[in-house]
């Protein structure tokens, strides 16, 4: 994810102190980087794509006069990584810059709004409207103060951001404000500053004020001064000292990346509701004229795609063919041809088995279509179409947070095609758009209520030789899932399948006290996984259920259970019942005294077949 930085600073040059706290927010990963400075009445500006070091290397990013200055580093969401939409962004006239974390959902309609009245746009980027609208507002106003139209530029944004605004005009000051994105402040004798994040200026500062949503703060050489944007009241806010050690700030106080992840699922999802439709709109058209579609992925991504066949099948009424890549060629190497689409899932974008896949596929001349949350991957290269489901980096080996968007993006497009396809009324699509938009909620409520029974479940099954995880429809990829983060980072021997399949031999082996989880939505299968329970129970098996609250008759059946909220329809219950798994699989690595980030002989991302 961007990370933004800004400083007025007393004495001294601004520019080593911004290019320093960009290195320190690099955990965060990105793709370009750059810097903007205000002296004696000009602005100063250095950008470029690639790694802090190499653009050092060419610009010299210590080399920017003037006490005052932002910085930014990018994670390309609007835009390919690319120089020329590097932050910052400045305005027509090169007097005002902005650097931005977030998603700006209307900037079509702006970006639109502002070229007819003849502003200039040089990037691709969403976060350039910002600092044309606030050039806008000055020029409506002259006498308007810099914080006043951002202010009022900021009532016209809808979307998520962190910004920080410099302008010649009043070359003292840095506005800066946020909504969903994270800002800080840090604060000492000689400096005031703004960050995305505590690392960025824990060795400057260990006195911080947190930012909270909807609030606009002034800094100056004198301090800060908070405004609500909504009505412009000001706000007091203490400081606070941070005891964090750096290593911990990185993690923002969780002891591993993983659990970080896991806890930011909401505002990725979050991220997910707010993609542009015209790709959904372009990707559900591709798919709706294929005449066989490959849903081609590996480990977790491959159970994203296997979720999805059944959301495709579900509302759409579209038969998809779920493969695991590294089989794509033997199976399908041969038939697979020009009336072929291949709809491509990988978080990292570089999975050496996907894109075989995804070659072969292409030398065949069908269609690829590639959904990742790295822009500029090789699969975003070798996509026709692609959508980046924009959930920050993901640090843990372990896939989470991008494996609950990946299910969101995908459900998404199973809706769009499902209405272009007239296969599902008006009625349930606006019940399932409003379930969706209440996901990230629901899902901030599983964690909230339920971490602390996980965490005990946990500690009962530590010694548990193996383990089942069994569901029935939609939840078999759930299972799946359950089974593999289990598997990997607590290295607990464990088997997932369809819940029907036991009685067709893997029931021999349960004893009693064997640890069963079931995946129980109340869905149709509902009936028939009871049934499943109970041949599990009566073999002496140790139930654990996730369920919807409430469910009594399976919290009766079950030795423990974790509840999630009610109403979650079918086809968005993975999404909501594999967050429990995650922290289950999380907590008893934890238990057993393994790195969760780290599981041995794993890597991130896997480059070789
Ligand atoms: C499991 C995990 C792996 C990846 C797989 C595909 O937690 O992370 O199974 O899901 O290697 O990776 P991507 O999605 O990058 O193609």
């Amino acid at each position: 994810m961007c990370g933004i930085f800004g400083c007025v600073l007393k004495y001294g040059n601004a520019a080593p102190v911004i290019h320093a706290a960009l290195k320190r927010l690099e955990y965060r990963g990105y793709d370009s980087v750059g810097e903007a400075t205000l002296h004696e009445g000009r602005l100063y500006m250095k950008k470029d794509q690639g790694k802090i070091d190499e653009v050092h290397k060419i610009h010299d990013l210590d080399d920017l006069p003037g006490s005052i200055g932002v910085g930014h580093t990018r994670w390309a969401t609007h835009g390919a990584p690319l120089q020329i939409n590097a932050h910052p962004h400045t305005d027509c006239n090169g007097q005002i810059a902005v650097v931005h974390n977030g998603i700006i959902e209307n900037f079509s309609e702006l970006k639109r709004e502002l070229e007819e009245r003849g502003h200039v746009f040089k990037s691709k980027t969403d976060t350039e409207v910002i600092v044309h609208l606030i050039e806008d507002k000055i020029k409506a106003n002259p006498s308007v103060s810099l914080a006043d139209a951002v202010l009022e530029t900021l009532k016209r944004i809808d979307g998520s951001y962190a910004i920080a605004v410099i302008s010649t005009r009043e070359p003292n000051k840095i506005i800066c404000a946020r909504n969903e994105s994270p800002l800080v402040l840090g604060i000492n004798e000689n400096a005031v500053y703004c960050a995305s994040d505590i690392p960025a200026f824990l060795p400057l500062t260990n006195r911080a004020v947190i930012i909270e949503d909807g609030e606009l703060v002034t800094l100056s050489s004198d301090g800060f001064e908070i405004r609500k944007i909504v009505d412009s009241t000001l706000v007091t806010r203490a400081t606070k000292l941070i005891d964090w050690m750096p290593e911990m700030a990185v993690k923002r106080g969780y002891p591993h990346f993983m659990l970080k992840e896991i806890h930011e699922e909401p505002s990725c999802l979050r991220n997910t509701l707010r993609m542009q439709e015209h790709y959904l709109e372009l990707m559900s058209s591709f798919l709706d004229r294929a005449r066989e579609v490959f849903l081609v992925a590996c480990g977790t991504s491959y159970h994203a795609c296997l979720a999805a066949s059944y959301m495709f099948s579900k509302l759409a009424f579209l038969a998809t063919y779920p493969v695991v890549a590294s089989e794509f060629v033997e199976q399908h190497g041969k038939s697979v041809n020009i009336d072929s689409t291949i709809l491509a899932v990988s978080q990292s974008g570089e999975t050496a088995d996907t894109l075989a896949a995804v070659e072969c596929a292409r030398r065949r001349a069908a269609t690829v279509l590639g959904l990742t949350n790295v822009m500029g991957s090789t699969l975003t290269r070798v996509s026709r179409v692609y959508i980046c489901q924009q959930s920050g980096p993901e640090i843990g080996v372990a896939a989470t947070k991008t494996f609950t968007s990946q299910l969101s993006v995908l459900s998404q497009l199973a809706l769009r095609l499902a209405k272009k396809r007239g296969k599902i009324s008006q009625d349930e699509m606006d019940f399932l758009e409003e379930r969706l938009e209440k996901l990230p909620e629901t899902v901030e409520v599983i964690i909230q209520k339920q971490e602390g029974k996980i965490k005990q479940i946990a500690k009962k099954y530590k010694d548990a030789k193996t383990f089942f995880f069994l569901g029935r429809g939609i939840s078999t990829a759930t299972a799946l899932e359950g089974r593999l983060k289990l598997m990997e980072i607590a290295y607990v021997p464990a088997i997932a399948f369809p819940a029907g399949e036991s009685k067709h031999g893997p029931i021999s082996l349960v004893e009693p006290g064997f640890p069963v989880v079931f995946i129980c939505p109340k869905d149709e299968t509902r009936k028939t996984l009871v049934g499943n329970i109970m041949e599990m129970k009566a073999r002496g098996a140790s139930i654990i259920a996730v369920v919807e609250e409430g469910d009594e008759e399976i919290e009766k059946l079950a030795e423990d259970y974790v509840e999630v909220p009610k109403g979650i329809p079918e086809v968005l219950s993975p999404i909501a019942f594999v967050t429990p798994l995650q922290l289950l699989a999380y907590y008893m690595a934890v238990e057993k005294g393994y790195t969760p980030d780290t599981p041995r002989n794993l890597a991130k991302s896997v480059t070789v077949k």
